[in-house]
């Protein structure tokens, strides 16, 4: 089963959304497998976003990203990697559906609430970037039966 990398931006900490937006992914019925409250070093900062290095936005996308405390998930289910991408709408919000995350709690693209992998490579890379292997728990639970 799949598992992906999410996480509460500092715009959504400081804006106490952590727990809307995590409330989402498990009425959505996906299961959350690790979790942390962390402030991103700025390296870590530049591993996550290396795709994006040398574009223009890249200086200040990794100083927003580093001000403050994000909340950083790993989710599990089935075909999590893109419904989990379709519930945070598209990067900016204004072009996000309302309903989404960020079409209903973002206003610009630099300040838009949340990340998730968006392949199954970057979310084995993601993952592996801000947790330990052993911080990853598998557990059942009764309701998994029900969902698929
Ligand atoms: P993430 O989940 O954060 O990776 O967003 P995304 O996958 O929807 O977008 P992408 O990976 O293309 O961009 C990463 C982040 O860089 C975005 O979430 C934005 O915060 C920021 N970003 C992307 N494009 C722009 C841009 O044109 N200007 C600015 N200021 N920021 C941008
Ligand atoms: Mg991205």
């Amino acid at each position: 089963v799949e598992q992906t990398f999410l996480m509460v931006k500092p715009d959504a900490v400081q804006r106490n959304l952590i727990g809307e937006i995590v409330t989402r992914f498990e009425r959505k019925g996906f299961k959350l497998v690790a979790a942390k409250l962390m402030t991103i070093s700025e390296p870590l900062a530049k591993q996550h976003y290396q795709e994006h290095d040398g574009k223009p936005f890249f200086d200040s996308l990794v100083s927003f990203i580093t001000s403050g405390p994000v909340f950083a998930m790993v989710w599990e289910g089935e075909q999590v990697i893109s419904v989990s991408r379709k519930m945070m709408g598209k990067t900016n919000p204004q072009d996000a559906e309302i309903g989404s995350i960020r079409g209903d709690f973002g206003i610009v693209t630099h300040r838009n609430i949340i990340h998730g992998s968006d392949s199954p490579e970057s979310a084995e890379r993601e993952i592996s970037l801000f947790f330990e292997k052993d911080e990853i728990l598998t557990y059942e639970k009764n309701i998994d039966i029900w969902l698929t």
